[in-house]
């Protein structure tokens, strides 16, 4: 297990133009964004925890997914299944059996690693050359027992995917919804998987959040689906503000994709830690429901209304995981720069994203007068818009500067003029150019 201060000696150094994940770890923790897991007793590794700014700031990111892929369209339907299942699930879909990494240990200093993520001539821990054996096939499902009976009848895995409590939940919703295909189901919510080596701060957790759609098509219309699904990628790409030059799409080689796939396409995003897998696009055919319907014995198929037409739809899988939207929202926004010759550290959040809308401050915090004054208008915008910061904390400059490393994009300032002509100062974070304004306008 690392210690949480181990795990913030991620240092990267990408482009010039990429920030250092060592600058954004130190950011998220400091203003608090995101902490390590269990960090008062020295962490445990692959997991993290998210601190006010970080759970509005992944809320955002949820939201945009769920807004545009659930609540603006006709054809999908949501579902939230419970993270422990039937252990026949996890037999059906095959994780029992495949979903593994190969591991190696150290002969010399016992440390285990993933083969296909090191140089085996070589332990990168204690150095000794040719002390690695054959990697063995490694579970990375956590396993436990429901109920107060420890045996093989009561196992049952922490869910590795979301995308099972949908599969499970399929015919459900044909029974009480009758959709006509194509149609999705969409879900977000926890994923666990026992990494062997977990990384570069949230981009390779144990416990992670999905957002899965599983979208069913007739199996001879399965490319045009899948092409569909990846302008819909892109859409959302762009709804987070990552720039589309920062996004690239690999088309995923037979030997290395996941054992339900018969295509997939990766959409990587160039992180501090270089390019890698943001999102994946995956053609499931009908693996997955025509092994419910065979270890279950329940009918799976889909009628055509009014035909006797009958068959097994193919799916299309859209999915991301959130800790990799997270650090691709966290890597574009971080900026550095400089005002009036001092270093500014800034994160330009798209509005829609930022944690805080807005800051409210009184111009000094011993005169009651501003101070009763600033503490209306703020009532009155926190009313309107909801994240809203009380922020009379040090001098303006100092506050400005707290509220541009959190990404907040207006401060408003209410200072003597305000009392004689109720107008405030509104400064703009990426520009930091100020404006005096009447608060209705704002
Ligand atoms: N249902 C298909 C599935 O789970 P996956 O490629 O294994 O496919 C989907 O995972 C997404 O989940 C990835 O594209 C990635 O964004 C995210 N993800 C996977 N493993 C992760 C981990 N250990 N930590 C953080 N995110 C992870």
């Amino acid at each position: 297990m690392l210690t949480g201060k181990n795990r913030y000696n991620a240092a990267h150094m990408s482009d010039q133009n990429t920030p250092k994940l060592e600058d954004i770890v130190s950011l998220c923790k400091r203003r608090g964004f995101i902490f390590p897991g269990s960090d008062v007793y020295g962490g445990l590794s692959g997991t993290w925890d998210y601190g006010p700014l970080g759970v509005a700031l992944k809320r955002n990111v949820m939201n945009v997914w769920w807004k545009m892929f659930v609540d603006e369209r006709d054809d999908m339907y949501g579902v939230d299944a419970a993270i422990l299942m039937n252990q026949k699930v996890w037999q059906a879909s095959g994780h029992v059996d495949t979903f593994t990494d190969p591991l190696v240990e150290c002969s010399n200093c016992h440390g285990r690693f993933r083969a296909d993520k090191i140089d085996l001539s070589k332990c990168p821990t204690c150095g000794q050359k040719d002390t690695f054996g054959e990697p063995k096939q490694f579970n990375m499902m956590f396993k436990t027992n429901v109920g107060p009976v420890d045996d093989e009848s009561s196992v049952s895995y922490l869910r590795p995917e979301t995308a099972q409590g949908i599969f499970t939940n399929y015919k459900n919703v044909l029974d009480s919804f009758y959709p006509d295909l194509p149609f999705g189901i969409a879900q977000q919510g926890k994923a666990f998987r026992n990494e062997i080596s977990p990384r570069d701060f949230i981009f390779r957790d144990r416990e992670l959040e999905q957002m899965e759609i599983e979208y069913f098509v007739e199996p001879a219309k399965w490319e045009e689906a899948f092409e569909l699904w990846r302008q819909q990628w892109h859409k959302y790409f762009e709804a987070l503000g990552l720039p589309a030059e920062s996004i690239h799409e690999l088309e995923v080689e037979e030997a290395d994709r996941a054992h339900y796939s018969k295509r997939t396409v990766d959409f990587e995003f160039d992180y501090p830690i270089g390019k890698e897998e943001l999102a994946g696009l995956a053609y499931r055919t009908d693996f997955d429901l025509r092994n419910i319907q065979d270890a279950s014995k329940k009918n799976m198929e889909y009628t055509v209304k009014g035909t006797n037409e009958r068959f097994i739809p193919h799916v299309i899988e859209p999915t991301i995981g959130v800790e990799r939207a997270l650090m691709a929202v966290l890597t574009t926004a971080y900026t550095e720069d400089e005002v009036n010759g001092e270093k500014r550290i800034v994160m330009k959040f798209p509005e829609h994203l930022a944690p805080v809308k807005f800051a409210v401050s009184p111009l000094l915090k011993n005169k009651p007068e501003l101070v009763d004054k600033a503490k209306e208008i703020y009532r009155n915008v926190k009313t309107k818009y909801g994240n809203v910061m009380w922020d009379d904390n040090g001098n303006i400059g100092k506050r400005y500067r707290r509220q541009d490393e959190i990404g907040t994009p207006a401060c408003i300032v209410i200072d003597f003029q305000t009392l004689e002509d109720g107008t405030v100062t509104v400064r703009d974070r990426d520009t930091t150019e100020q404006k005096r304004m009447n608060p209705a306008e704002i």
